[in-house]
């Protein structure tokens, strides 16, 4: 110890065997994710708002090993950890965890290593409320639990009378190195064995992250948790295209030809709508835009028709491993008037992207060239996703 003067200890206890996890090694050496069960339970209570005496109790035969671990973890407040041999039973590691408690503490934390992922804030507020009693964190029992003989039911238990408790359970010093001297039997918690000594133990709030790791299945819950969500295949495109009006050439649309319109001029057919929807689900691919994709200049695509591009941007991102999910435009234009042919520009696009499109249009109040009916925007933003294995 330094001149550092904890007055909170927190008996981390990890020297059990973990049979029933089947790893062939002590449970809190298991790895979850990045590092192992004891690390993790090592840095949540590092996360504690104020410094604490940790006391960390593991198999003899592995005090080298979690002294490397515990180092590696704590830096520079390692000077307040100390790892020490366990026993053969939980209350046996406790008792020899409180032979290790500093002189200034005075409120005593006892915790299950196997409770890995139990936040730091749960280890703090039970710290808080430990410091005037004993205390233990729990949560309300969901299922309906029976008593039972054998296999004969005898009673349906009432529920809101239980507590399915957790660690850290929180203890006054002294009462809880009273109890575990004057301990006579084994129990299965701190909070028995302070109650068995003629103390009062108060239920506190428990948290769902504070689940024992005992099985294999909850070994797989705690890695899904330390994972996060999986990252997400889907990705956005955005894509737009403009084109002057030209009354000499027919307009061309959405795929559809739109008689007594002026066209929209352009080294392919102009059809603003299809070029901005390959735009947007060549970038939602990653794969470019459509000008270093088909080549503006190509005498191959001279006057082409929307719906060429379309098809081949579609056998492109489905080539690369992606299927599209989504396609939006919106058209920035005095004329023509979508609305009217709305449904049939929707049915046409949707019939070449195998995706839902959706077709909106808009004006700009007058302003700029759109105002001036000089040319028109489209804006399309695409949604795709990567497929499996890909
Ligand atoms: N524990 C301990 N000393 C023991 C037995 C258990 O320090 N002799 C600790 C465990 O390391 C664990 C906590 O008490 O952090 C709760 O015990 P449990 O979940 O039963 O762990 P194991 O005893 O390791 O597992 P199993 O019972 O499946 O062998
Ligand atoms: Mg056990």
């Amino acid at each position: 110890m330094t001149d550092v003067t904890p007055s909170t200890a927190v008996v981390l206890v990890a020297a059990g065997s973990g049979t029933r996890l089947g790893e062939r090694m002590p449970k809190a050496f298991v790895r979850l994710g990045d590092r192992t069960i004891l690390e993790h339970a090592v840095d949540r209570v590092l996360g504690m708002t104020d410094p604490v005496q940790l006391i960390v109790v593991v198999p003899a035969q592995e005090l080298a090993r979690a002294r490397e671990l515990v180092e590696r973890r704590t830096g520079r407040v390692r000077e307040l950890a100390t790892v020490i041999a366990g026993g053969s039973s939980r209350q046996a590691s406790v008792a020899a965890g409180l032979a290790a408690l500093g002189p200034t503490v005075r409120t005593v934390l006892v915790h299950d290593a196997a409770r890995a992922l139990t936040p730091s804030e749960q280890l703090d507020a039970v710290a808080r409320a430990a410091a005037t009693a004993s205390v233990v964190p729990g949560l309300p029992v969901t299922d309906t639990i029976k008593r039972i003989a054998e296999d004969v039911v005898l009673e349906t238990v009432d529920r809101s009378e239980l507590l399915a408790v957790q660690t850290p359970q929180g203890f006054p010093r002294d009462v809880l190195v009273d109890a575990y001297a004057s301990a006579q039997e084994e129990y299965t918690d701190d909070a028995a064995v302070v109650a068995a000594a003629g103390h009062d133990v108060h239920g506190v709030p428990g948290d769902p992250l504070a689940f024992k790791i005992t099985t294999p299945w909850d070994l797989q819950r705690a890695e899904r948790l330390v994972a996060g969500p999986p990252a997400s295949s889907l990705r956005t495109g955005i894509g737009v295209d403009v084109h002057a009006f030209s009354p000499d050439v027919p307009l061309w649309l959405g795929g559809l030809h739109w008689p007594d319109e002026p066209g929209l001029a352009g080294h392919s057919d102009g059809d603003a709508i299809a070029h901005a929807i390959c735009d947007a689900v060549l970038s939602a691919a990653g794969l470019g835009d459509i000008g270093s994709r088909f080549g503006t200049a190509d005498p191959g695509y001279a006057g082409a028709r929307g719906e060429v591009f379309l098809r081949e941007t579609v056998r492109l991102v489905t080539g690369a491993g992606y299927s599209i999910v989504s396609v939006a435009v919106q058209v920035v234009s005095q004329r023509p008037k979508l609305s009217k042919r709305r449904a049939e520009v929707e049915a046409v696009l949707e019939g070449i992207v195998g995706a839902p499109v959706s077709v909106a249009g808009t004006t700009t109040d007058g302003l700029g060239f759109p105002g001036r009916g000089e040319g028109l925007t489209a804006i399309a933003s695409a949604l795709v996703e990567r497929l499996p294995g890909r």
